[in-house]
C-alpha cells in the first residue's frame, strides 16, 4: 500500500515509520519546510532515538520520504492518515484549524484523483468532529461522497512519547471507527500484521475512547497525588501505600506514581477539551475539574517540602533538575517545571536549572533564570535541589556532586530516586508523598 501521513509530529512520524517497517511506501507531508528537510535527511524534529534510527533506515532505503506538497502526497497514496496537531486554546477547547486545513487539502486532492482512497483521522478530536467537520470538508472539496467514492475512518493513537516506536508496533489495542463496512475492512486489513486486539466502532465512539483513556490516566495520577498529599501529612510513605493498592488487579500498578503533576501535549489538553465539551452539552464534569485542580497544586507540594527544610526560600539557591514534562524527552509542553520555577521565583529563590535534552526548548519559555551545562554544575553551591523530570542520569548523582551543594538536600519530585542511595551519598532525601521520614 502507499500510505500518506499528514503532519510530521510525534504521531505522524511514528505512524509513518511503523507502516514503513511493515513494508509499505510512506510519504510524510507537512507544511513546515524545516520539518520536511529534517525528515528527508533522516532526522526527527524531536528527541526520540529509537524512532530516529528506524526513520533513517527507511529514508535511506527510499521507502519513506517527506514533502511540503500535500496534494501530491495524497494523490500518490491509497490511505491518508491525518495526524496534525489539535492544540489547546485558553478556554480548554481544542483548535481544530489544522484538522480543517488538512481536510480541505485532502478534499482538493481527492477531487483530482482517480480510484478509491481511504482517509483516516488520527489527530485527537472531540467526539463528532470526524463526522461533522472532516467529512463535510472532504465531500465539499472533492465533490465526492464519503462511504461511497472514498472511505473515512477514525483511528485514535495511544503512544507515549519516549516509547513512540514500540507503542506503535505493539499497541495495547487498535480502535477502528468508521461509518461504513468497506472503510473499516481496509483499515483492519492494513493492521492485520499487528497482533493487538482490534476494536471496531463508529466514528464518535472511536474519538471518545481516546478522551476516556487519557482522562482515566490523568485520574489515576491525580488520585495518586491526592493520596500522597495526605500520606505526607500523616508521616506515611505513599509509595508503599500505592504499591499495595496497585496489586489489586482491578486497579493495576501503572500510573500510580505521585509527583509534581502531569504535563505533556496530551493529558492536560485532552482532559481540558473533554471538560469543555461536557460543559457545552450542559453537563458539569466534576471529576475532570477536580483532577485538573489537584494537578495544578502539585508543584506547590514540592515547594512546600523545600520550605519545610530551608525555612523561607528568599535568597536561597535552588537547583531544578529536569525541565521536560518527563524524563527521556525534549518536550516542554505543559511541563510542571514552569509553574514550579515561577513559584520558586515568586518566593524569592534564586533558580539554576538543567535538563539533558529540553533546555533549549525551556529557555524559550523562560529566558531569564540561570542555566547550568550539567547536573553537577547545577548542584554546585545550591541550598537544595528539586528533581522535576525522571531522567535516568539523575540516578547517577552521588557523593561528589552532592558534596558541592551548600546544603545537600534532594527533593524527589518524581519519586524515582532510591532514597537509600541518596542518603548513602551524604544528602538528605525528601520525596513527594513521603517527606523526610528516615
Ligand atoms: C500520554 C498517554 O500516556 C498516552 O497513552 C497517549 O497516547 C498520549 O498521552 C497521547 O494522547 O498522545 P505522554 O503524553 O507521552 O502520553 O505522557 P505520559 O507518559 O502519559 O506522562 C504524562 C505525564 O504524567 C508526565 O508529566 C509524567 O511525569 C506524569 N506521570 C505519569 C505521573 O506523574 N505519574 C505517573 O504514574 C505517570
Amino acid at each position: 500500500m502507499r500510505i500518506c501521513v499528514l503532519g510530521a509530529g510525534y504521531v505522524g512520524l511514528a505512524t509513518g515509520v511503523m507502516f514503513g517497517e511493515l513494508c509499505h511506501e510512506v510519504i510524510c507531508a507537512d507544511i513546515d519546510r524545516t520539518r520536511v528537510r529534517a525528515v528527508n535527511s533522516g532526522r526527527l524534529p524531536f528527541y526520540e532515538p529509537p524512532l530516529e534510527r528506524e526513520l533513517r533506515k527507511l529514508v535511506r532505503s527510499g521507502s519513506l520520504k517527506a514533502t511540503e506538497d500535500v496534494e501530491w502526497a495524497v494523490g500518490e497514496s491509497d490511505i491518508i492518515f491525518i495526524c496534525v496537531q489539535t492544540p489547546s486554546m485558553p478556554s480548554g477547547r481544542i483548535d481544530i484549524r489544522p484538522v480543517k486545513s488538512a481536510s480541505r487539502n485532502v478534499g482538493r486532492a481527492l477531487k483530482k484523483s482517480q480510484g478509491y482512497k481511504l482517509v483516516v483521522v488520527k489527530s485527537t478530536v472531540v467526539p463528532g468532529t470526524t463526522d461533522s467537520v472532516v467529512k463535510p470538508l472532504l465531500e465539499a472539496g472533492s465533490n465526492k461522497k464519503a462511504g461511497k467514492d472514498f472511505g473515512l475512518c477514525m483511528n485514535p493513537e495511544f503512544l507515549q512519547e519516549g516509547s513512540a516506536l514500540k507503542d506503535s508496533i505493539e499497541p495495547s489495542r487498535i480502535v477502528v471507527g468508521s461509518g461504513d463496512e468497506r472503510s473499516a475492512k481496509i483499515l483492519l486489513d492494513l493492521y492485520k500484521p499487528v497482533k493487538s486486539p482490534k476494536i471496531r466502532t463508529d466514528l464518535r465512539t472511536a474519538e471518545m475512547i481516546k478522551y476516556a483513556s487519557n482522562a482515566f490516566l490523568a485520574t489515576k495520577i491525580s488520585y495518586s497525588n491526592e493520596i500522597a498529599n495526605i500520606c505526607v501529612r500523616l508521616g506515611i510513605d505513599s509509595q508503599k501505600v500505592l504499591e499495595a493498592v496497585g496489586m489489586d488487579p482491578r486497579i493495576g500498578p501503572r500510573f500510580l506514581k505521585p509527583g509534581l503533576g502531569f504535563g505533556g501535549s496530551c493529558l492536560p489538553k485532552d482532559v481540558k477539551a473533554l471538560k469543555d465539551r461536557a460543559k457545552q452539552l450542559g453537563y458539569n464534569p466534576r471529576l475532570l475539574s477536580t483532577l485538573l485542580a489537584i494537578n495544578s497544586i502539585q508543584p506547590s507540594e514540592g515547594v512546600r517540602l523545600l520550605e519545610m527544610e530551608l525555612g523561607g526560600l528568599s535568597g536561597k539557591k535552588i537547583a531544578v533538575l529536569g525541565l521536560a514534562f518527563k524524563g527521556g524527552v525534549d518536550d516542554v509542553r505543559e511541563t510542571r517545571a514552569l509553574p514550579l520555577v515561577m513559584e520558586l521565583l515568586g518566593k524569592g529563590a534564586v533558580v539554576t536549572a538543567f535538563d539533558p535534552m529540553a533546555m533549549a526548548n525551556f529557555i524559550r519559555l523562560m529566558p531569564t533564570i540561570r542555566y547550568a551545562s550539567s547536573a553537577a554544575e547545577c548542584l554546585n553551591g545550591a541550598d537544595a535541589c528539586i528533581v522535576q523530570a525522571d531522567w535516568p542520569e539523575f540516578k547517577k548523582l552521588g557523593r561528589k556532586e552532592f558534596s558541592s551543594m551548600k546544603h545537600p538536600i534532594v527533593v524527589d519530585g518524581r519519586r524515582f530516586l532510591d532514597p537509600e542511595s541518596v542518603r548513602r551519598a551524604g544528602a538528605k532525601y525528601l520525596g513527594i508523598g513521603f517527606g523526610s521520614a528516615e
